[in-house]
């Protein structure tokens, strides 16, 4: 029997986002965050000019959507929490009561239906209030995120027993601060190093609170989740190699480095590349900020499992080793990333679809981390809108079956998985452009209609019987 099974312990789950499937952008108490007010001031910068002032309604529809996981059979459900709907001015001494009661009504349909919530704690929807103050690469923005989570724990943390503090923090700091692709500072080759620093310290200081004065009471764990592309080598040559391994040190190693290694901090590889281009830039200090002893210690070992979004895979060449005047990021890592355009394509640019990514990904964590747990958190894949959409099985079960074997052939120590998403959403910059949903979402009707596509029916075969089936062929759509 060719029959793929994962064990029985292992779990099937599906995310979304606050911003992306709430709406209900200013009722009830909520403050302003920094998409709300980026969508608002650039439309156009918006593919479809678009924003998410309604999205999905899941603010109204708590019954209905917690429905759609129950009928998907899941085993989880990942939602982040919206900080200003429970802070509005992002400040523990507001708190906005509606906004608590809103989670908690969410989480005891969860726990009516038997289904576990996992929250992120941060899905990119800061308080703009917050923004005001510099937003993440204020140092002083660690102790409001602390107050946060301490506001959260107390509300939630008897019944949220599985934690996020953050949700990839290379995207928003990249996007937000190192370019205008998201809300956030100034692009300056400083700023996102900033933003990165301070969410580390962050995630640190919001984990050691929890170890120490939460998890005896709450018996949750705590994680954060980092994204990471499989970065490949073009070739099999020594200098491709060398060149695919700075580009996941510069993309994952970043975050991963100091929370996951056995000697903490920032990778090597890129410490000594920033600071030299700092210093060829003519700024004696690198704009690669160092943390104190203290704060390596504290950074260091600060998990319970690891979070794990991949989507896709990239091609990895040697720069050219020319650094520009102009500090950057990007210009940073441009030991060269090209994107191999024969793949498969996805309804994303950025997203091809290469399965075998997925297993090599899985392993290199496993051989620079000491084989941690892990939780993937997020795999799933862009397509035309659409009920037939068997692109996006054959996306699954292709990812599905190369999870499986990075868990049973190679010994990755996996706990779950999570498709991205359980419904069409806001897509950030790309609108509604960009469908990835399990769900169809009818943004032309009345009641934002929710539609099973083949897809659900696939992934909810497979999240009820743990099983991939034979042949998915027979997933015709009726
Ligand atoms: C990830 C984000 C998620 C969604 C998917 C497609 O980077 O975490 O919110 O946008 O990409």
């Amino acid at each position: 029997d060719s029959k793929l099974c994962f064990h029985s312990s292992f779990a099937f789950g599906v995310a979304t986002a606050s911003f992306q499937i709430e709406g209900a952008w200013n009722v009830s108490g909520k403050g302003e965050s920094i998409w709300d007010r980026y969508t608002h001031e650039h439309p156009e910068r918006v593919f479809d000019h678009k924003n998410a002032d309604v999205a999905d309604g899941s603010y109204y529809k708590v019954k209905e959507d917690v429905q759609l996981l129950s009928q998907l059979g899941v085993n989880f459900y990942r939602f982040s929490i919206s900080w200003p709907r429970i802070l509005p001015d992002g400040l523990s001494n507001n708190v906005n009561e509606d906004g608590i009661r809103y989670y908690k009504e969410l989480i005891e349909e969860l726990r009516k239906n038997k289904i576990t919530p996992v929250a992120t704690m941060y899905h990119w929807d800061l308080p703009q209030s917050l923004q005001e103050l510099g937003g993440w690469t204020n140092p002083i923005i660690a102790d409001y995120f602390v107050d946060y989570a301490r506001v959260l724990l107390d509300n939630f943390g008897d019944t949220v027993k599985v934690w996020l503090t953050f949700n990839e923090p290379l995207t928003f700091c990249e996007n937000g601060y190192g370019g205008d692709d998201a809300p956030g500072g100034r692009s300056s080759g400083f700023e996102d190093y900033m933003c990165g620093h301070n969410v580390l310290r962050a995630h640190g200081m919001v984990y050691r609170m929890f170890d120490q004065k939460y998890r005896k009471i709450t018996k949750g764990v705590m994680g954060i989740t980092n994204v990471f592309p499989w970065i490949e080598p073009a070739t099999t040559s020594r200098e491709d190699q060398k060149a695919a391994d700075a580009a996941r040190q510069f993309m994952f190693g970043w975050y991963a480095n100091p929370i996951f290694s056995q000697q903490g901090d920032y990778p090597q590889v890129m410490r000594k590349a920033v600071d030299a281009n700092s210093k060829r830039q003519g700024f004696p200090r690198s704009r690669l900020p160092y943390f104190t002893a203290e704060e390596v210690e504290m950074i260091r070992g600060s998990f319970d499992f690891m979070g794990l979004n991949h989507y896709t895979t990239y091609l990895a060449a040697p720069g050219s080793g020319k650094i520009s005047t102009k500090p950057s990021y990007q210009d940073d890592i441009n030991a060269i990333i090209t994107q191999k355009d024969e793949w498969p394509k996805s309804n994303s640019t950025w997203l091809r679809v290469v399965p075998w990514g997925f297993r090599r990904c899985l392993n290199w964590i496993k051989n620079a981390y000491n084989n941690p747990k892990i939780l993937i958190t997020e795999n799933g894949v862009s397509f035309e809108a659409g009920l037939h959409d068997t692109k996006r099985v054959n996306y699954i079960d292709a990812y599905l079956r190369a999870l499986h074997a990075a868990i049973y052939k190679d010994g990755c120590h996996v706990l779950g998985y999570t498709y991205w998403s359980l419904m069409d959403n806001f897509e950030w910059m790309r609108g509604y452009s960009e469908r990835f949903g399990l769900y169809q979402v009818d943004y032309e009707s009345q009641n934002l209609t929710r539609t099973p596509r083949l897809s659900a029916k696939y992934f909810s075969n497979v999240a009820k019987t743990g099983c991939l089936p034979d042949d998915y062929t027979d997933y015709t759509y009726n």
